[in-house]
């Protein structure tokens, strides 16, 4: 059995982070959400995985090389536009050849193991096994209908008005039936080839499609809310671990992990927080379920709840900044200069919220 991981797509969500970056490789708990999926797949004894990449292919390459660090085996499939999930399957059809293979889409987090519902799968043979989870907003994404046997009945992208609660989890288990499927079905509305689709036509051609319901958490990471979210999730299993430097009058509390070479001084920090390689945390307060990346300074600065990605700089604001997402080499600080105004240097699709 092989894994496929999705790691193309553009992140239109996630602008302006995107514009320099894969989402797929935007952390979580200092983590990229990419890594989450090889590691479930690695878990589950699936040691050949192909990850389909677009734009970002160079630096999805860079951050997750030949898989040798988990113990598998990762091939690159470009796929030249984001063309819809179904189309990432043809272009991944040579890889996949004949075998069956389990679909991970690479900006979903899943707390479940992946261990058992493969080792099912291995043992009785479907031609598509899909995950399903309760949600709130099921408007967003793919839902299944049952009939009264609890059989799906149907699957629809995105409705308007939802006939269920029940949606489409971004991991998929198939037989090589879905590449006839997948060649039969035409592009959405939103011109893509969807897996939807793909999966009702095996419905409708009476293809074995078996319904998994998921009770543990599930992200779709595609927003700002729900990387943050994920972090939350994620921190509350962190384990503590300080291995970095405290000095001077520091309060610690609840689970911090610093990594060896990060210093805090002079601080409060209430964890679950992570604290990556070469951070400085001086005169600040880092609050509950912050994920602080390598190289970050935060100095006389408050931060809650919030994910700063490496180098970025947080210097002097004295008030505190919550619900953030802070990009790479970021700079936030008190400004010097009169007039004493806010100064703002933004990306296009930057998001800030002033009080
Ligand atoms: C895709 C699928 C959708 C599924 C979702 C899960 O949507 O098309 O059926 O529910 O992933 O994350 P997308 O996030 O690509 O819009």
């Amino acid at each position: 059995m092989k894994g496929l991981i999705l790691s193309g797509g553009r992140g239109t969500r996630l602008r302006p982070i995107t514009y320099t970056g894969a989402k797929q490789l935007v952390p979580v708990a200092n983590k990229p959400v990419l890594f989450y999926a090889i590691e479930a797949l690695a878990a589950a004894g699936i040691h050949e995985i192909g990850i389909i990449v677009g734009d970002t292919a160079a630096e999805v390459r860079r951050a997750v090389g030949d898989g040798s660090r988990w113990g598998v085996q990762i091939s690159y499939i470009p796929q030249e536009t984001p063309a819809g999930l179904a189309h990432a399957v043809h272009v991944a059809r040579p890889f996949l050849a004949d075998d069956p293979f389990i679909m991970y889409l690479g900006d979903n987090l899943i707390r479940d193991s992946l261990t058992p519902l493969v080792e099912s799968f291995r043992r009785e043979p479907a031609d598509a096994w899909i995950l399903l989870s309760r949600v709130p907003h099921p408007e967003q994404f793919g839902v299944a209908v049952f009939d009264e046997q609890g059989r799906v009945q149907r699957l629809i992208e995105k409705p308007a008005v939802p006939p269920s609660d029940y949606a489409l989890v971004g991991v998929y288990l198939f037989s090589p039936a879905i590449h006839q499927a997948v060649a039969a079905i035409r592009p959405s509305p939103r011109g893509e080839l969807e897996i939807t689709d793909a999966i009702q036509w095996l419905i409708d051609t009476g293809r074995s499609v078996r319904p998994q319901v998921i009770t543990g958490w599930w992200k779709d990471t595609g927003k700002k809310d729900d990387m943050l979210e994920a972090n939350r999730i994620i921190l509350d299993d962190l384990v503590a671990d300080v291995a970095g430097t405290v000095e001077g009058a520091c309060e610690l509390a609840g689970r911090i992990s610093l990594a060896p070479t990060a210093i805090i001084r002079n601080s409060t920090v209430r964890g679950p927080v992570i604290i990556g390689e070469g951070a400085v945390i001086e005169d600040a307060y880092i609050g509950p379920y912050t994920a602080i990346g390598d190289r970050v300074v935060v100095r006389q600065s408050e931060i809650e709840h919030s994910i700063v990605l490496d180098g970025a700089q947080i210097l002097d604001i004295g008030g505190r900044l919550e619900d953030s997402l802070i990009g790479r080499d970021v700079l936030v600080r008190r400004g010097q200069s009169k007039p004493h105004s806010f100064k703002l240097m933004l990306g296009d699709h930057s998001q800030i919220e002033l009080i």
